[in-house]
């Protein structure tokens, strides 16, 4: 950077009780583009060993702050993993080192601090091009490509499009050094903004507001960076059992029988369907809050019907209210009226916009202004009185509007007409509100993006039913933390197999967001899917955490029901996922108590490997359950990596002879490859058509030995939609403990009175030699069987242990 730009410390860093303060003054240089902050203090807090929090703004003027709560220690930990240094010469400029290597992973002395009202700008040099996350947008590599490309930010209804900035903002990014060791950024900020990625390695971030406020994470494994970004900003939602079933939807149900002719081929085929979905067909009009009474009427009994055969139903809300009806005729409408909960024009008078009904306009509600929440609340308590619904599906809260800014336009000003505008797609107010509009919580220039966290915030309470049950809550918007409410789904995507390969690196980043509870629209929304893409979607799809098939309007069916074929292989594909609920509910778990990821690509786990880098055709459940599935047409094999350890076939149990490199697996279109990882332990159970019927069915373990015999893994079980189970106690914990040929299952907490009645029957061994005999608490049992001369896999069958008493079982 010439040395006439910038800003010059002034004196020296002050040390505080948090940290160090430093106070920069600007060069006097000719202003670019106006409004420059002459003063500038950064704030540089040692928050704990492994976070350190770096916050730049102006000194005089105070600016918009994104109001997530970080918790701020008063005073600085003790052994940071990082050093921080400064530099006046030529400009101000700082490094972020890692003590351990020695690495510089952060230093902006590249050039580039600039802070003005409308302009702030950093620039880094990286520590190496591995670079992952920013969102949200339609990545088609996990890893980054640094050839100056620019990645806008900033929330937006758009269909799944590469170049476009889509539904959330997520300002954060993953970097794995050159020695593997691995650290986050997040840059909490929420103006409309972009990243450039450089050869260099290095990264230009410029946003249009707010201030440059940065937190480091430094692992310094990738899991442990994932960790504690989620400690910071909120470890997700915990998600009911239920939740975990399998999924069926579509925009675009011609009316109840066109829904209930889909759920009907679902049984016909006896395929698990855990959850019906109603989309805005179902209203009058496309009105929150109503049922049309054309062909949809019968719907509340219907969704009671569906509930006793162990479907349960999620509705879909829009935030935008109509606005049309005369006083008396839409309670919604009213009632917001009266309470004076619209987000408002410069003028203070409600924005109108569009979105779905017609003819007619929308006011949009301002869920930062507490009465909103008031309203919010009634609005759906009331409803779910007319319609039992068990979840909440929040969409188009970008927030999305279907004329640009305003129905009368936006006024010409610095808001709405900011000098620079990010690279973000059509503009700043395509396809939203004017950004001179007011919110309780600021102005929406500064808190757009906010919207659907602050929506989904004030939706979780209302699907926790009696306040005692967990319910869902899915937005289509996110911003860091809003995972702490609401789970999302990766958008409209398009029925082709690109799409279908590009999901996994969606759900891979989003559970490194925090939104671990995530998957596609299998077999695409928007297009026509074929036979065969669909079925290889169903397959994929059965193993992504939230696995719903979605299809939008004008598309013509797709539910796996409409091809015998694709039904047969849905229903057995998602027998072997609802046989891993239980492994699957444990991760979740996890998840939500200590920041773990569900879905992980594989480098997460074997970071010394590179070939595991850049690897996104294959994913892990966390540790130890590997999906290859496959992701192009007409392929029956794909070439599959297996990082350095034991690897088992799920089928069969047969050890997999690659090691530490790819091979070729043959992979017929009805079949997906699974594998588990020597030194696991997993917990199963019996499926069934639903959760509501596989949850007291036997329960097993997949065990699969490690090079030295061992293995482990734990349970976690509660009654599947009680909140605060953990906090409670009202849960079960089982380790299991597996060496020298005997697994032993310990009982940690015994809190759920419901888990004495499960029991423990099915047990299978994957990677032991010969045996001639098994033992069960001592006593010799006879119901097993080894697959000698093949596998060696060992299945034994009716143990029949209670899940609540410590079990040992012996082979030798
Ligand atoms: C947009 C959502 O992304 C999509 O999933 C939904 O079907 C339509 N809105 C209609 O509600």
């Amino acid at each position: 950077m010439p040395q006439e730009r910038g800003y010059r410390m002034l004196g020296d860093p002050i040390p505080t009780s948090k940290g160090y303060q430093v106070q920069l003054e600007r060069i006097n240089y000719p202003s670019v583009i106006g409004e420059d902050m002459e003063r500038v203090n950064v704030d540089v807090e040692i928050q704990t060993d492994e976070r350190l929090r770096v916050r730049i703004t102006d000194a005089v003027n105070e600016r918009f702050a994104v109001p997530l709560d970080i918790e701020s220690p008063p005073t600085q930990a003790d052994n940071p993993l990082y050093d921080i240094d400064f530099t006046s010469s030529p400009s101000f400029g700082f490094k972020v080192t890692r003590k351990s290597s020695g690495a510089v992973i952060f230093d902006t002395t590249i050039g580039g601090l600039h802070m003005a009202d409308q302009y702030l700008q950093f620039s880094t040099r990286l520590n190496s091009d591995n670079l992952y996350g920013f969102g949200e947008h339609e990545h088609h590599t996990l890893k980054h490509d640094m050839n100056w490309v620019t990645w806008p930010l900033w929330t937006r209804d758009h269909a799944v499009n590469t170049s476009a900035n889509l539904y959330g903002q997520q300002p954060v990014y993953m970097n794995v050094e050159q020695d593997g060791s691995t650290h986050m950024v997040l840059i909490l900020n929420a103006n409309a903004a972009d990243v450039t990625l450089m050869p260099a390695p290095a990264l230009t971030y410029r946003t249009i507001g707010g201030e440059l406020d940065l937190y480091f994470f430094l692992g310094p494994s990738p899991a442990e960076a994932v960790k504690q970004y989620l400690e910071a900003v909120g470890n997700p939602v915990m998600i009911p059992y239920w939740a975990l079933g399998f999924q069926l939807c579509r925009w675009g149900y011609e009316d109840l029988a066109d829904l209930q002719a889909a759920v009907e081929r679902m049984r016909q085929y006896d395929i698990p369907h855990d959850i019906q979905y109603g989309d805005i067909d179902y209203m009058e009009n496309r009105k929150d809050f109503t049922i049309d009474p054309e062909g949809w009427a019968d719907l509340p009994e219907y969704v009671d019907q569906l509930k006793e055969e162990g479907t349960r139903f999620v509705i879909i809300l829009d935030p935008a209210i109509a606005n049309y009806d005369a006083p008396g005729a839409y309670p919604p409408l009213d009632n917001g009226n009266a309470m004076d909960i619209w987000v408002k024009d410069s003028n203070g008078q409600p924005i109108q916009g569009e979105v779905w009904v017609w003819p007619g306009e929308v006011f949009f509600p301002d869920y930062t202004n507490p009465d909103c929440e008031d309203w919010w609340r009634v609005e759906c308590v009331d409803f779910k009185e007319v319609l039992d619904y068990d979840g909440l599906w929040i969409d188009m809260n970008e927030p999305a509007n279907f004329v640009h800014g305003h129905a009368d336009g936006c006024a010409r000003n610095k808001w709405n007409n900011p000098i620079f505008v990010p690279n973000v797609v059509d503009g700043l107010v395509n396809k939203t509100i004017c950004l001179d509009a007011q919110q309780e919580m600021g102005r929406f220039y500064d808190v757009h993006s906010l919207y659907g966290w602050t929506m989904a915030k004030q939706t979780l309470p209302l699907v926790h039913i009696n306040n005692v049950k967990r319910g869902v809550v899915f937005s289509r918007s996110t911003f860091p933390g809003a995972g702490k409410w609401g789970q999302h789904w990766l958008g409209d995507n398009w029925a082709d197999w690109s799409n279908l390969r590009w999901s996994v690196i969606g759900m891979l980043e989003f559970n490194w967001f925090g939104f671990p509870y995530t998957g596609a629209d299998i077999c695409g929304f928007i297009g026509t899917t074929t036979e065969e893409m669909c079925q290889r979607w169903q397959q994929l799809g059965a193993f992504y955490p939230f696995s719903r098939n979605h299809n939008g309007e004008g598309n013509p069916p797709q539910d796996p029901g409409m091809w015998p074929e694709v039904a047969r292989v849905t229903r057995e594909t998602l027998l072997i996922r609802y046989t891993l609920l239980p492994f699957l509910y444990t991760l979740h778990h996890h998840a939500h108590m200590q920041g773990d990821t569900v879905v992980r690509p594989l480098f997460f786990e074997f970071p010394a490997e590179p070939a595991t880098l850049s690897l996104t055709d294959q994913f892990l459940w966390g540790s130890s359950f590997l999906v290859s599935p496959v992701l192009d047409q007409g392929t029956t094999s794909i070439t599959a990596y297996f990082p350095d350890a034991r690897w088992f076939s799920y089928y069969d149990g047969s050890e997999e002879p690659t090691r530490g490199s790819t091979t070729t697996l043959a992979s017929p279109l009805d079949f997906i490859n699974l594998h588990v990882r020597g030194g696991s332990v997993l917990p199963t159970q019996e499926p069934a058509r639903s959760t509501m019927f596989s949850r007291s069915l036997p329960m097993g373990v997949i065990v699969a030995l490690d090079d030295d015999g061992q293995a482990s893994g734990d349970l976690f079980w509660d009654d599947g939609e009680a909140l605060d189970t953990q906090e409670s106690g009202t849960y079960l914990e089982v380790q299991y403990a597996v060496s020298g040929g005997s697994l032993v299952s310990t009982v940690v907490t015994n809190g759920y009175p419901g888990a004495s009645e499960l029991v423990l029957d099915d047990v299978r061994i994957f990677g032991a030699g010969p045996i001639s005999s098994v033992m069960v608490n001592g006593v010799q049992h006879d119901a097993w069987e080894q697959d000698v001369g093949g596998t060696n896999a060992i299945t034994m069958t009716e143990i029949g242990a209670s899940l609540t008493n410590e079990l040992t079982i012996e082979w030798s």
